[in-house]
């Protein structure tokens, strides 16, 4: 890794990127987010996104209206489905407590491979993250590309998918699959098991361990089977990247063809980092 595969200030782009993992993610050289960026540079920003579905920023200083703003650089800003903050377009995610309560979403531990609201009928585009306090040790967050899974899956295998779909629910208290939840208990939509991208027209695996259910229409058995091959290939290494927070780290991800996944971490240090949501559209 390291090699540095596009933009330079020579051809008029004034960042470059570093390609993170053979597969997936990139990290942005040369930005500062807190700074209105022109036009162009947006427009190079998105290719390098679509390019790379993750893009790593370091070193960042942002308020969350510097945060917001650079996601509608991407589209329509979304916050918390839960949380009351000052700016509703930012969502906590952290395990830290004010006079005993969560001042944030998804507090401790392991979170499984999901990909974010697929569980509505338009999941979120994308996502951008911002470390504030992080723990000594783990919480790291794993990214796969569901479009190399995808490429991975044998001519037979893939046709055999065209034209499924799969129930995709969450229970909100989840982070690791319990096989107890009642998906008609939950928000829950059903989704094609393979998604094309409707900007790089890319194909990629859009079920994920945490939240698919099954897939409509097959027996219990045939279905589990299916998935559990699926997931295994969203997961595989290979077509991973684990980031190692820093404080200041930015991270933005394609949630339209990746998945993210949190590494436990000792639940007695601290851990807050700041999302905001990009809004999506009904995949197909
Ligand atoms: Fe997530």
């Amino acid at each position: 890794m390291g090699d540095v595969v596009s933009g330079t200030e020579a051809n008029g782009v004034p960042f470059a990127v570093r390609r993170l993992s053979p597969h997936i993610g990139g990290e942005v050289i040369g930005l500062d987010l807190s700074r209105e960026l022109a036009p162009e540079v947006v427009a190079a920003v998105r290719l390098a996104w679509l390019q790379h579905q993750v893009l790593l920023f370091r070193d960042q200083t942002l308020t969350d209206d510097d945060q917001v703003r650079f996601a509608r650089m991407f589209g329509e800003p979304v916050g918390s489905r839960s949380m009351k903050q000052a700016n509703p377009n930012v969502m906590l995610i952290s395990n830290v407590r004010e006079n005993g309560q969560l001042i944030g979403v998804l507090p401790d531990g392991e979170l499984q491979f999901h990909a974010d609201s697929i569980y509505l009928e338009k999941p979120l585009m994308g996502a951008i993250l911002y470390a504030v306090e992080l723990p000594s040790t783990g919480g790291n967050t794993k990214f796969s590309s569901t479009y190399a899974a995808y490429d991975a899956l044998s001519r037979d295998e893939k046709r055999r998918l065209s034209g499924l779909t799969a129930l995709n629910a969450f229970d909100y208290e989840t982070q690791v699959r319990t096989g107890r939840f009642d998906p008609s208990k939950g928000p829950h939509y059903k989704h094609p098991v393979v998604r094309t991208h409707p900007e790089t027209g890319r194909k990629g695996i859009f079920v994920n361990r945490l939240m698919s259910q099954h897939i409509v229409g097959l027996p219990a058995k045939e279905s589990d089977a299916i998935l559990a091959r699926l997931w295994d290939l969203c997961e595989c290494p290979e077509f991973t990247y684990e980031h190692v927070w820093r404080v200041g780290d930015v991270v933005l991800w394609d949630n339209r063809c990746t998945q993210h996944a949190r590494t436990d971490f000792p639940a007695s240090e601290r851990r807050l980092l700041r999302r905001v949501g990009i809004e999506g559209d009904k995949p197909y």
